[in-house]
């Protein structure tokens, strides 16, 4: 029996849904390089991964996360910046438990004590501080010198540390932006002396992986705002939807060997799904996690069988389409007016005819260079579009709702 308990699909922000899909490109980026070469002791930069709204950068970074817990490693929880938080309190907040984790905070040294003392008043004061202090005495200091011991016993301990900032285009004040930026890409650049057995003290990294996940506006962040050295420090990926393919292989499990569910009686049973409805999950939902989950919940919903059909899925859709219909269009809402525009016009024209001439005058700008920096705004910064020959659109679901009568189907 299928119902709202054991429904796999999970629909909302901030949970690494049972239904996996895709993504191998950054999670082998973390199992192959990141990890490995953080085990080796080599320097690694930091990792930015920007995107559209329900994109699954949090669930991403997350999953990332899940996944070094279990093999030991330190891992804070998402560090959520809301607007108007001082990101600088939070993530000293987080830094002590770190610490704690290591048991850095059982007493020992003076020298650890006093630098406990320092990251405790960050946690209450956050980067105010910076106000007050003289010059290295900064709120970042305390904690780029509180990681380093996090790190140095992580070695001892063999294990890696994790920390992922989400939301970071909130952080809107310039001082708190450089603070936090240089407290973590401090950290990440630090070399250690080590013993190394048989050969004496060598230098090495510390063991620190930092993910910051949120929206493409942070990449808007000027450099002196992020400081000189942020692209040396940190790799920025913007993700784009996931691929029909990926979808189809996560959906593939409930066609070959069913879902596993507990019914009412305590036993089990298994909830397969038709070839015809993964296919219309997939051409409903463009390549969206979000719309995904949301196609895959309602279709879950729309019959109580052991077998999930395509009448089903498409019955399920049609009750989300509102939904799907604002998730869309908070994503157009929220571009700014000539971005808007641009991709409003570019989706007037016919596939073949989307030049950046055809679309400047479709769109109503004076010159071909006006609408310029909107176009490279919208490929590089949020890979909605791709300026080939002719542009195209990445965001598929974009796309289908400004050029076709998506998402509603018949
Ligand atoms: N790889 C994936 N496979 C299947 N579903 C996914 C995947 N990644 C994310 N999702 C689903 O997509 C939805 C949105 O994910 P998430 O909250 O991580 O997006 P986000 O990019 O962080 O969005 P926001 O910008 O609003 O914070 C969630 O329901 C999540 O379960
Ligand atoms: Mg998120």
């Amino acid at each position: 029996m299928r119902d709202a308990v054991n429904n796999p699909f999970q629909p909302g922000s901030d949970v690494v849904p049972e239904v996996w899909a895709g993504r191998t490109e950054q999670l082998s980026d973390w199992r192959d390089v990141l990890r490995p070469r953080l085990d080796a002791g080599l320097i690694e930069r930091g990792r930015t991964i920007l995107g559209e709204p329900g994109l699954g950068k949090s669930s991403l970074v997350r999953r990332i996360a899940e996944e070094a817990e279990l093999e030991g490693a330190w891992v804070t929880p998402q560090i959520r910046l809301a607007l108007g938080t001082d990101p600088i309190k939070r993530l000293a907040a987080e830094v002590l438990k770190l610490a704690d984790r290591a048991g850095l905070s059982a007493g020992q040294e003076q020298r650890l004590g006093q630098l406990l003392g320092r990251v405790k008043s960050v946690a209450v004061s956050g980067v105010s501080l910076a106000l007050r202090e003289s010059a290295g005495q900064e709120p970042h200091t305390a904690l780029t010198d509180l990681l380093v011991e996090i790190g140095r016993a992580a070695i001892i301990r063999k294990r890696v540390v994790l920390i992922h900032l989400d939301e970071v285009q909130n952080i809107t004040d310039e001082n708190a932006l450089s603070q936090v930026l240089i407290a973590l890409g401090d950290a990440i650049t630090r070399e250690v002396e080590v013993e190394a057995p048989g050969l004496g003290p060598i230098t090495r990294s510390l063991p620190i992986a930092v993910y910051l996940t949120g929206l493409p506006e942070f990449n808007d962040a000027s450099g002196a705002r992020k400081g000189a050295t942020f692209t040396r420090r940190f790799a920025t990926k913007v993700l784009t939807p996931l691929d029909d393919d990926d979808l189809r292989s996560a959906l593939n499990e409930f066609v070959m060997e069913g879902w596993e569910v507990t019914d009412d009686n305590g036993g089990t049973s298994v909830i397969r799904m038709e070839p015809a409805a993964v296919e219309a999950i997939i051409d409903v939902c463009r390549g969206e996690p979000f719309l995904f989950q949301l196609a895959g919940e309602r279709a879950w919903y729309a019959g109580t069988g052991d077998v999930i059909t395509r009448a089903e899925a498409v019955e399920g859709w049609q009750r989300a389409e509102a939904e799907a219909t604002s998730h869309v269009e908070r994503i157009l809402e929220r571009l700014p007016q000539r971005e808007r525009e641009f991709v409003m016009a570019m989706a007037e024209l016919p596939p073949e005819e989307r030049t950046l001439s055809r679309i400047a005058a479709e769109a109503g700008f004076a010159k071909n260079t006006d609408a310029g920096p909107a176009s490279q705004r919208l490929d590089r910064v949020r890979g909605i579009i791709n300026r080939g020959r002719p542009y195209t659109f990445r965001h598929r679901a974009i796309e289908a709702f400004l050029t076709s009568d998506w998402p509603h189907v018949s």
